[in-house]
């Protein structure tokens, strides 16, 4: 059994992280400990009031940014705006099981957001990336299937649920076939993805009424914010192989510290995360390009 704890994070003086959704739940407690530590932690977050509200609880070099994963045009503006080098890019933000919404590039608001916005992000970052791409996936990856006929959930009955686990998926899929490249490349960067277990957050908090029952049930049995983080801080700090994936190590894997866990059949495919990051590229292309 691990032992990683926040105090176990090193000292990242000198290093820039960058956190999406760094306003709320894990995104926050894992920025806050970064800043803690000494680094340059930018909180990339859609809602820059909350942002602010967020920074005025760390300690250290902390910079509120716009960042809007549902609006490419947002996407590409935030990599525009960005100076220098980025250490450690954490696609972190997500949103679970809403009604059915449409970004503003007309994806579905959980594979827009969770996925296509984090791949637009790092494609255009990753020029400047120094070492690692760390991606927050799901237990949920396990029920995910890539639908490639109805990606976005024009022509099926939406499923809330099944629009998430898709995303989820789509996140692990990612690290894979980004390592598979950042190797072939001779790169030193790497890819690596984490999942928090069960965090009493505000991801469950929406109009349906999946998310209330999920609400009540989690109230039960999640673990803290600063808990659900410790995966993502285990795979943005520990020295580790390329496509690891972090998540508790407790029962059942929905609490206790860090480890590195096992995926899904299904999101160890190679055929279909390589098929994933060309329709993915297709579909992100205005704002990458
Ligand atoms: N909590 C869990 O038990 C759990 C379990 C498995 C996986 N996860 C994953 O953990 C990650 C963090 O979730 P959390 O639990 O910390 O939830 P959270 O407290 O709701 O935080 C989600 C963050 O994502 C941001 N966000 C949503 N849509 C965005 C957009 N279009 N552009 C930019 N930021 C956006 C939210 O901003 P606003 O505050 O403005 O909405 C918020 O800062 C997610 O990827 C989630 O799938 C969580």
């Amino acid at each position: 059994m691990t032992t990683f704890s926040a105090s176990d994070v090193p000292p990242q003086t000198g290093r820039t992280f960058v956190v999406t959704g760094a306003n709320s739940g894990i995104g926050r407690a894992a920025a806050r400990v970064l800043a803690g530590k000494g680094a340059r932690v930018v909180l990339a977050v859609r809602d820059l009031g909350k942002g602010e509200e967020a920074a005025a609880t760390m300690t250290g070099d902390v910079e509120v940014r716009r960042l809007d994963l549902a609006d490419l045009a947002s996407v590409r503006a935030f990599a525009d705006d960005l100076d220098g080098p980025v250490d450690v890019l954490v696609n972190n933000a997500g949103v679970m099981i809403p009604p059915l919404t449409r970004t503003a590039d007309g994806f579905e608001l959980q594979f827009g957001t969770n996925h296509l916005g984090h791949f637009a992000l790092t494609a255009l970052l990753l020029p400047r990336v120094r070492e690692r791409v760390v991606t927050v996936s799901s237990t949920g990856h396990r029920a995910g299937e890539i639908d490639f006929d109805d990606l976005n959930w024009e022509r099926k009955p939406y499923r809330p649920m099944g629009a998430y686990a898709q995303s989820k998926l789509a996140n692990l899929l990612f690290t894979a076939e980004l390592q598979r490249r950042l190797t072939r490349s001779g790169s030193p960067v790497i890819a690596t993805a984490a999942h928090p277990g069960l965090a009493a957050t505000n991801l469950i908090r929406s109009q349906s009424r999946g998310a209330r029952l999920v609400e009540r049930v989690a109230g039960l049995v999640a673990q803290s914010d600063e808990a659900g983080a410790l995966p993502t801080l285990f795979a943005a700090v520990r020295e580790l192989p390329g496509d690891s994936y972090a998540g508790p190590g407790g029962l059942f894997g929905g609490r206790g510290a860090p480890k590195l866990v096992g995926r899904s059949a299904k999101a160890r495919d190679t055929a279909v995360a390589r098929r994933l990051w060309d329709v993915s590229e297709e579909l992100t292309r205005p704002a990458t390009q």
